[in-house]
């Protein structure tokens, strides 16, 4: 049994045995009234002190638990804080991850940009190497259709006439077989008995073989480069042609036009009148724009009335210019196209 209950118990069998005993003792009832009052108010008192300590046990207890309470709360506030921290971690570096992503949209978007613009570029390299392709065929139609054609004018020439001696070559600057068919042609119906050429070469050969043929006539070309004179004279001679042909050198030398001095064949005229058909194909381009100009003005004087100009080249730009000028100062026809290349001009009679 608790001690305070045992007390109690003490307190309560004082008061009745004292009680007792004073009544037995016939001390009368004031004292047993005054011992069992005293042993009430022990027992309030006890009661009290006991009622006092289990509040303090219950200070005591509700201290404690505030303690584990606030201890709690601090655990709590602490993970709070951390957690808040975490947010914040996680908000910055979801930031990060946001702008890292903006960033490689941007990037994406500016690839998908240069996509574009590269499959742009394909595209017009692909259109362009489609043109050229489409261009270089039909260019290689056209050699293949000149070449025959250049083919068919070689058998012509070599139908009408029968060289006897290696041919000088009919490629690079020489007239083309088209042109060489149309000029024997042409001294086959003109019947020229003087033939001036500017600038020697397989042409002045086809040109006395004509005349050959015709029985009459001749040519004489000029040439300003030694080496090609003697080239085509020896070829001449080879053929046996000499009596139909001769070339003259004739370096360049300033020579007065209506266009002042221009570099032109130093040629020896001498017995050269009535030319009824003056050849231009010399001096080379490479040796002026105007080059062949001086051709007209210088030999107009020698020109036969009537008498057929044939220009070779006429459509490079040089000759254009030139054909130009020498309208200004003479009257001049234009009897044909010669396959393409060359003009046959006419000069005015009236
Ligand atoms: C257009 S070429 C004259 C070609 C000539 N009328 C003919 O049809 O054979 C003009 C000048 O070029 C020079 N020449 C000729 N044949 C050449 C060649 N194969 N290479 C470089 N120059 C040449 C000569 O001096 C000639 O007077």
């Amino acid at each position: 049994m608790p001690r305070r209950q045992l007390a109690m118990v003490a307190v309560v069998a004082t008061a009745v045995f004292g009680a007792v005993f004073l009544v037995w003792r016939g001390e009368g009832l004031a004292g047993a009234f005054l011992l069992v009052g005293l042993a009430a108010a022990i027992l309030i008192q006890l009661d009290a002190r006991k009622r006092l300590s289990d509040l303090a046990a219950d200070l005591r207890r509700n201290r404690a638990e505030l303690r584990t309470l606030a201890a709690r709360t601090a655990n709590q506030a602490t993970e709070l804080k951390e957690l808040n921290l975490g947010v914040r971690r996680n908000t910055r570096v979801t930031r990060q991850a946001h702008d890292e992503v903006t960033a490689v949209a941007d990037q994406v978007r500016a690839v998908g940009g240069q996509t574009r613009d590269v499959e742009a570029l394909l595209t017009d390299e692909a259109e362009r190497a489609r043109k050229h392709r489409q261009s270089m065929r039909s260019r290689l139609r056209a050699m293949s259709r000149d070449s025959l054609t250049q083919n068919q004018a070689l058998l012509q020439l070599h139908g009408q006439f029968a060289p006897n001696a290696p041919l000088p070559a009919v490629a690079g600057w020489a007239m083309e077989p088209t042109a060489l068919v149309e000029l024997v042609n042409l001294i086959s119906r003109l019947r020229p008995q003087l033939v001036v050429e500017c600038g020697s070469g397989t042409s002045t050969l086809w040109i006395a073989y004509a005349l050959r043929r015709n029985g009459s006539g001749r040519v004489v070309a000029l040439d300003h480069d030694a080496e090609y004179a003697a080239a085509s004279n020896r070829v001449i001679a080879e053929h046996g042609l000499s009596d139909w042909a001769q070339v003259q050198h004739a370096p360049l030398a300033p020579t007065s036009t209506p266009r002042g001095d221009m570099p032109w064949y130093s040629a020896d005229l001498t017995g050269l009148a009535g030319i009824e058909l003056l050849i231009v194909d010399g001096p080379p381009q490479a040796t002026g724009e105007l080059a062949r100009y001086p051709a007209l003005p210088v030999l107009a004087d020698r020109l036969a009335p009537g008498a057929h100009i044939l220009f070779d080249d006429a459509d490079r730009p040089g000759e254009v210019a030139a054909l130009d000028t020498w309208r200004e100062g003479h009257a001049l026809d234009t009897v044909r196209d010669l396959a393409g290349r060359a003009l046959l001009l006419r000069l005015r009679t009236d």
